[in-house]
């Protein structure tokens, strides 16, 4: 995966994710990332996807028209924003990927998972970056991150999820 947009993402993150989505490179997949700072990431899923539509999400973002092009959309709001996520979920109705590369805080990550989920196609992944915070962090890392994915685990018995794959620093919960 190519890597020369500014982003965020270190190179073990795109090498983890080209293994992950290598047989779907040329899909018209849909991908969903909350948390985009400089928009650099969403040229590379632009890139990697040359089919795929890739929406975005942040609080702060200078300038929409920067990132929308006809493959791009983006959204300003937050992630804990119930209203917002419903309104790009209604829209998309079904993303192959969403990725939650946000705050990183336990309890918003969870509104957006709990949120979005049912917006996951069946056999389509949820990625949550960088829960491993929780062992790094002395103000986001409460815990609260680990007893999050820890839930998740318990509650796959019974819920929509077919797996959870910890691949540090990602969670990759696949939906049934
Ligand atoms: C780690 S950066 C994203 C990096 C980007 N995905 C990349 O790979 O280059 C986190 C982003 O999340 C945004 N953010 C933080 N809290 C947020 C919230 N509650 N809702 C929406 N965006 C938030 C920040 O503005 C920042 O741009």
């Amino acid at each position: 995966m190519k890597n020369n947009y500014k982003a965020l993402k270190l190179p073990e993150y795109l090498e983890t994710y080209s293994k992950i989505f290598s047989s779907s490179k040329d899909d018209k997949i849909s991908l969903f990332e909350l948390g985009i700072w400089e928009g650099g990431s969403l040229l590379i899923w632009q890139d990697y996807f040359k089919n795929g539509t890739i929406v975005g999400l942040d609080l702060n973002i200078p300038d929409l028209s920067t990132y929308n092009t006809d493959r791009i959309e983006m959204f300003l709001g937050s992630q804990t924003d119930i209203k917002v996520l419903t309104v790009i979920g209604e829209k998309y109705k079904q993303f192959d990927i969403i990725i939650d590369d946000c705050s990183h805080i336990s309890k918003n990550t969870k509104i957006s998972f709990d949120c979005l989920l049912p917006y996951v196609k069946s056999g389509g992944v949820y990625i949550i970056e960088d829960w491993q915070i929780d062992f790094h962090d002395n103000i986001r890392g409460d815990g609260g991150m680990t007893k999050f994915i820890k839930s998740l685990i318990e509650e796959q018995m019974w819920t929509n999820i077919l797996s959870i794959y910890i691949i540090p620093p990602m969670v990759v919960i696949t939906k049934r």
